[in-house]
């Protein structure tokens, strides 16, 4: 079997459109999109990630703002940042680009942000909200890998998912977004004893572990679904300096049914969907009339 390519730079020019036929919709009535992405130090891979979400809010019509701090600044001038970001009402969107350096409370700064202006979905309210399967935001990585299932007509009810990985911004509200749309749910991560045993009854297999090619063809069963939410640059090797995914592409995809490349597979669906969060935030604040 070749499996499907679930194309990410297709589905993610798919909904952009019609962000912006909302977005104008909405520029008539007023209101423009506002993001702020707030970067703290200088990690080559946060940046590149800032630089992109700002470009693609701007070429969607967003206005959108990056704000740059070195690595040693005192949480007290983000915080002080943070609340008058929140009382600006041009505004819809605060990001505060992940990871912090280490003399930072990480949840102290998310749960800062107001939460109507949470387009990440990392506030400690809207996780709550997730979990009650009330959703306010939901994080934008797991809501894009939510878009591909949906658009390519992938049931999730009583299948067997399997998450690798147990992070706060893709695992963890992953395994929630499975479980509320019926799927069977297993959390795998470094200290699972046994990966193989759950990799191999998965039907639905997202792999977010952060190591290049880490998921095999032996560990995936014939014909799962396999979504792949890593952004490697291989050290060493033939390929050295190219862009990879946690998944071995070219041999999983002729064991599974469906397979996300890396790249243009989850990463502009991630962007797009922040988009999504931050056009939902304008909406609401017009329909609040703030
Ligand atoms: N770092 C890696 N992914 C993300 C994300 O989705 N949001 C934020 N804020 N930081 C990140």
């Amino acid at each position: 079997m070749t499996a499907i390519i679930l194309d990410g730079n297709a589905l993610a020019q798919k909904l952009r459109a019609d962000f912006r036929t909302r977005a104008e919709a909405l520029a008539a009535q007023g209101t423009r999109p506002g993001l702020v992405v707030i970067l703290v130090g200088e990690d080559a891979a946060s940046q590149v990630y800032v630089r992109n979400k700002v470009a693609a809010c701007e070429k969607a019509g967003f206005y959108s703002e990056k704000i740059s701090y070195p690595p040693d600044v005192s949480p007290a001038l983000v915080l002080a940042k943070i609340a008058e970001l929140n009382a600006d009402p041009k505004i819809h969107g605060i990001l505060v680009q992940l990871p912090l350096p280490a003399h930072f409370d990480s949840d102290a700064i998310l749960d800062a942000i107001a939460p109507e202006k949470d387009v990440d979905g990392f506030h400690a309210e809207n996780i709550g909200a997730l979990m009650q399967g009330k959703p306010r935001f939901i994080p934008c990585t797991p809501y894009g890998v939510m878009k591909f299932f949906e658009d390519a007509g992938i049931a999730l009810k009583g299948k067997e998912a399997v998450v690798i990985g147990r992070s706060n911004i893709v695992g963890k509200p992953m395994a929630m977004l499975l479980l509320h749309a019926g799927a069977t749910v297993t959390v795998c991560h470094s200290q699972t004893r046994d990966l193989l045993f759950h990799t191999q009854r998965a039907d639905i297999l997202v792999a977010a572990i952060g190591r290049p090619r880490f998921v095999t063809a032996a560990m995936v069963k014939p014909g799962a679904v396999v979504i792949d939410v890593g952004i490697n640059r291989l050290q060493a090797g033939p390929d050295a300096g190219k862009l990879c995914g946690d998944v071995d592409f070219d041999a999983v995809k002729e064991v599974a049914s469906a397979i996300t490349p890396v790249p243009g597979g989850v990463g502009p669906m991630t962007i797009t969907m922040l988009l999504g969060n931050t056009l939902e935030a304008a909406e609401r604040a017009a329909k609040r009339g703030t």
